[in-house]
């Protein structure tokens, strides 16, 4: 498992290493829709990250945002998100992160989460615990709801905002504060680190989530996916404590 986390690490901070020389910097847009803007840095990330795992298990597949190779004789699968939080990223906002995971057989064994603005690295590998920058993590141990700070996410079509905004409209009322920070990885790392004790968002993708559900569980956390009702293909995820009662954060969830 070792080598796995290894590759995951130099292959996340290696990343890290080239957004961090071009944060600021004049950025070519690929594609530009209302709510999300895509990078060239984007697909050069994942590039970046790719070769540098297929280098060291040229039959692994690969899943990333920016593009997937299917290799059915395998049963490994890396997960990739080159940039989550892009949109900060080309706003020069320093809240973003590089998100990679593997997948065997259906399981995250392995997550890497790194945002090197602050240099903050997390890592997990399934039955272990979590850990920031080397040293364990646990999720909060906070068990009222009004106690909580929790993360809600929108991505980017108007149904995805509409069902995001009826579920941050009921949990201002119910919980101490909400944010919205735009990187879903990092908002998983948040809940791993006791940060925040809750995240929902009704409408992501596995590259946005799959290391930081590892974290969230080797953490001592919690967490439950479904299909998403919002878009179809994608899923629905809400990541907790643990302790906090599932149904005070699930009446607004499906
Ligand atoms: C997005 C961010 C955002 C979340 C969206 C994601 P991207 O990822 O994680 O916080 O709300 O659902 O798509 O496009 O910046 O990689
Ligand atoms: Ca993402
Ligand atoms: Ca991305």
């Amino acid at each position: 498992m070792n080598q796995y986390l290894n590759a995951a690490v130099r292959a996340a901070r290696e990343a890290g290493e080239l957004l961090r020389k071009n944060f600021s910097q004049p950025l070519k847009v690929n594609t530009e829709e209302a709510h999300d803007i895509k990078l060239e840095l984007d697909v050069r990330s994942q590039e970046l990250i790719t070769n540098l795992l297929l280098k060291e298990f040229p039959d692994h597949a690969i899943l990333g945002e920016e593009g997937s190779t299917e290799n059915s004789a395998t049963e490994f699968e890396w997960i990739i998100d080159p940039i989550d939080g892009t949109v900060n990223y080309f706003y020069g906002i320093p809240h973003f992160c590089i998100s990679i995971a593997l997948r065997e057989k259906g399981k995250i064994i392995v997550g890497v989460i790194y945002d090197p603005m602050r240099d903050e690295l997390w890592s997990a590998t399934r039955g272990g615990k979590a850990y920031l920058n080397g040293c364990a993590i646990e999720a909060s141990s906070r068990m009222e709801l009004a106690e909580a700070v929790v993360s809600i996410g929108m991505s980017k079509t108007l149904e995805e905002i509409e069902i995001g905004l009826s579920i941050f409209k009921e949990l201002l009322h119910k919980a101490r504060k909400c944010r919205m920070m735009g990187s879903a990885a990092l908002d998983l790392a948040y809940v791993a680190t006791g940060r925040y004790d809750a995240y929902i968002e009704r409408s992501v993708n596995w590259w946005d989530i799959a290391a930081g559900v590892l974290l969230v569980e080797c953490a001592g956390g919690k967490f439950a996916i479904a299909p998403s009702k919002a878009a179809e293909g994608k899923l629905s995820v809400i990541a907790w404590n643990g302790k906090i009662e599932r149904e005070l954060l699930t009446k607004v969830y499906p």
